[in-house]
């Protein structure tokens, strides 16, 4: 049976205590090395950190690293994703790492996939991001953040975010606090989707003692119905994280932004650039925790070789 990794769900609190230690370690420079591994990076969607942070963590396992965008594949001609893994494996990959504008996508594939073939979903539609919250939860950690002591507010589009879905689960799965979650009323989810956090009336009471703060990016690809969304500006005033709005916060409260940010509407770049931050920690991370994960999915389903 191959591993795969769709979405934090699909991870034992086991799994998730190995992938964080592994990654650790893997970050204060513990050797990870895989002999045989072929990775293909299907990224269906733009990426910069989470697409780089692959290939460069396949990279540093001593992987061989194929990169293949929508554009540059057949699925141009017409190509299922099914037909386009089993063509990849033929060749002789034996790990995929999907990003993919439909939510699920991950799943289905991942049932069609051959055996010794394994799937990391880096990020489908608004549903998950798996290794984003891996490695949010990472740098909380390594810079002192005790997660079950934290109230972690996530601001902003929430309801089209994969990665609030994927993080807000994680810090779940955690313990942490108390996760809270603010944002326009159009961009909350339903009732039943993020159960256990606690909705917040605006910005204000939402950062009210916070020990951590994440905001998020407008997701104006995903916006449907013909919809504009708000004007930058006004929604800077409402929703952006400023330095004032940053006072009421927790003494010592970390900044948070999966990225890529857009600086002046969610998030002041004072904030961004200033001490509070771990923005950069975030991408850092992506490495450590990426090499975890390949050594993980690939321990039962040896490389082929
Ligand atoms: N955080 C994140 O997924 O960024 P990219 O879209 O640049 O990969």
């Amino acid at each position: 049976m191959s591993k795969h990794l769709t979405d934090i769900s699909s991870l034992g609190d086991a799994d998730i205590d190995h992938l964080l230690k592994r990654a650790a370690e893997i970050a204060d420079g513990a050797p990870a090395r895989l002999e045989g591994a072929v990775v293909a990076n299907l990224f269906y969607e733009p990426s910069t950190r989470t697409r780089v942070a692959f290939e460069r963590a396949a990279q540093r396992v001593g992987a061989e690293v194929i990169n293949i965008t929508a554009q540059s594949a057949s699925v141009t001609k017409g190509e299922s994703l099914a037909d386009t893994a089993r063509t990849l494996h033929a060749l002789g990959v034996n790990v995929v790492v999907l990003r993919h504008p439909e939510n699920g996508a991950p799943l289905e594939l991942a049932r069609a996939l051959p055996d010794g073939m394994c799937l990391v979903n880096a990020g489908d539609g608004t549903r998950a991001h798996p290794t984003q919250a891996l490695l949010d939860a990472l740098t909380l950690i390594r810079a002192g953040v005790d997660l079950q002591q934290a109230r972690i507010a996530v601001i902003g589009d929430i309801a089209r975010s994969r990665v609030a879905r994927s993080s807000i689960e994680l810090f779940g799965r955690l313990r942490a606090a108390e996760i809270r979650i603010a944002g326009p009323a159009a961009w909350l989810p339903g009732d039943d989707d993020m159960p256990g956090v606690k909705r917040c009336r605006d910005f204000e009471q939402a950062a009210a003692d916070a020990d951590v703060i994440m905001m998020l990016r407008i997701q104006r690809e995903r916006v449907t119905g013909g919809q504009q969304g708000p004007d930058a500006a006004d929604y800077h005033a409402r929703w952006g994280l400023t330095p004032a709005r940053l006072a009421p916060a927790a003494p010592g409260c970390r900044v948070m932004h999966p990225g890529p940010m857009n600086r002046g509407v969610e998030i002041a770049s004072e904030v961004a650039d200033g001490p509070r931050a771990l923005i950069w920690q975030q991408v850092a991370n992506g490495l450590p925790v990426r090499m975890a994960v390949f050594e993980w999915l690939l321990r039962q389903a040896p490389p082929r070789g």
